[in-house]
């Protein structure tokens, strides 16, 4: 871990309301992940407990505790992708993907009205059938 660049991202966000989640962000943005020793210095220059920082982290997907460089489908399974069908291409995205690619599930790509929708870096695909969606896990 960078120490000058997690003291120069608590820096640039410290003076902010409600600075947490800006720091988190920048955080796994720079390094790919929250590493256990940056939520530690987070902590004491917010004068939060590691545990607090350790719930935000921990509670949101967006975060994570290792680097992972897999391709990443991004799949909505909140309610009105539910209603059009997304759990039943669960499992053959997952077939799709093995251990290349990583599906992640989010809770609104906002095309609620055309879904099952998913994303793909900063491609968005709506009304996904299961072909449609295994050709875009593969593609990836
Ligand atoms: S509920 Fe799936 S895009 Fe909004």
């Amino acid at each position: 871990m960078d120490r000058a660049e997690l003291e120069r991202i608590i820096a640039a966000h410290a003076g902010r309301k409600g600075p947490l989640l800006p720091i988190l962000h920048a955080v796994q943005h720079s390094f790919g992940c929250i590493p256990a020793e940056a939520e530690a210095v987070i902590a004491k220059a917010l004068n939060l407990s590691r545990a607090e920082v350790h719930g935000v982290v921990s509670f949101y997907h967006d975060f994570t505790s290792a680097p992972d460089s897999r391709p990443v489908i991004e799949l909505c399974r909140a309610e009105a992708c539910q209603a059009r069908g997304v759990e039943q291409l669960v499992a053959a995205a997952q077939d799709a993907a093995g251990e290349r690619v990583r599906i992640k599930t989010v809770y609104c790509l906002g095309l609620c009205s055309s879904g099952p929708a998913a994303r793909h870096g900063d491609s968005l695909h709506a009304r996904l059938d299961e072909a449609a969606l295994v050709d875009l896990v593969k593609s990836a």
